[in-house]
């Protein structure tokens, strides 16, 4: 992979992780992430207004942290999708540095930055690949035939893969985010004690959570106190790590991949990986994901899809915008 020559500082503030981070020479120097976790965990979920106030606070120190007195040679910010307020954060850190450094600057989509994640540890990632994207608002199936190059093959019609651990998490008091909390609950539970249901959707590679969510709540209501914490997220990590590998294994039986990767906040998930990456090996295919820390959002996938964007002579203008949502950049169909 060709990377732009120099320090890339990679900055992230889309949702409720305050980020910065190195990413020089095909290696992550520093990466520094600052969670709101508990700042939102009242709530049950990211406050806008809240969230972006705190990136005020963050943004600074973590800057600080990351660059650890160095200038860097290029500055990567996400500017979408997100929270407009939390993003506007990042951005007008990364711009102002930009400006007084006189550095190149490029605008990151969060998506792009999760899909090129894979590139900080494993710069030899073959193409075309299947990627699975998971996170706490996305649930895709892409495929990646280069870096910048991308076909959508499949994704939820409702929540994402990410909501539905989150949400169960709530409906089993297990608090916010729900995603480790799932995962360290079903430790020690038992995946097959509730029937929980994997749905269908009309296109093979879409996905559904909403049943899901749903029979939780039936669930809960159902057994009231004699609930089994641990075997219902046992099960609802079984039901999730399911549908999500039933239609990855659709996709390689329907074209020949050059391997297989899994990026997002959800690719975390121990229970997942250790699936996929079973499935791969029995497939005779690579398998690339992240550790769990260039998982969950940080800036140094921002600094790595930067660099590859940078190396290719892009550049963004001062006058780009912040925006909720945005489809992935560079995708054909
Ligand atoms: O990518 P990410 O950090 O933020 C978004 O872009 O949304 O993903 C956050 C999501 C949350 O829903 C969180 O519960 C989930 O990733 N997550 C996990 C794990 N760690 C984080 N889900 C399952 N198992 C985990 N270990
Ligand atoms: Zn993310």
């Amino acid at each position: 992979m060709t990377f732009f020559p120099g320090a890339v500082l990679g900055l992230e503030s889309s949702c409720d992780e305050t980020s910065a981070a190195l990413f020089e020479s095909g290696r992550v120097v520093t990466n520094v992430v600052s969670s709101q976790a508990a700042l939102h965990e009242k709530w049950g979920g990211v406050v806008p207004e809240a969230a972006a106030r705190a990136h005020v606070e963050a943004i600074v120190p973590v800057l600080q942290e990351a660059l650890q007195g160095r200038r860097p040679d290029a500055v990567a910010v996400t500017n979408r999708p997100g929270l407009v307020g939390a993003l506007s954060v990042g951005v007008s850190a990364a711009k102002a540095l930009a400006m007084l450094w006189e550095l190149p600057l490029i605008a990151v989509h969060h998506i792009e930055g999760h899909i090129l994640s894979v590139l900080a540890e494993a710069p030899d990632v073959a193409f075309p690949h299947l990627c699975l994207v998971v996170s706490g608002g996305h649930t895709e199936i892409v495929e990646v035939l280069e870096p910048g190059r991308y076909r959508l093959l499949g994704q939820t019609v409702d929540d994402a893969a990410g909501e539905a651990f989150d949400k169960g998490a709530r409906l089993f008091g297990l608090g916010y985010p729900g995603g480790k909390a799932i995962q360290d609950a079903a430790a020690q539970g038992n995946p097959a004690r509730y029937r929980l249901p994997r749905a269908t959707t009309s296109d093979p590679l879409d996905l559904s959570f909403s049943g899901l969510k749903t029979a939780v709540l039936r669930l809960v209501e159902k057994e009231g106190p004699a609930l089994s914490v641990p075997d219902a997220a046992a099960s609802l990590q079984a039901a999730i790590v399911d549908a999500l590998a039933q239609r990855v294994l659709h996709a390689l039986d329907r074209h020949p991949y050059a391997g297989l990767s899994l990026v997002g906040g959800v690719a975390a998930n121990q229970a997942l990986r250790t699936r996929l990456a079973k499935e791969a090996e029995r497939r005779g295919l690579p398998f690339w994901v992240p550790s769990p820390g260039l998982c969950t959002d940080n800036a140094a996938m921002v600094a790595v899809a930067g660099s590859v964007r940078l190396a290719r002579g892009e550049r963004s203008g001062f006058d780009f915008d912040c925006e909720a949502a945005s489809p992935l950049p560079g995708q054909i169909t």
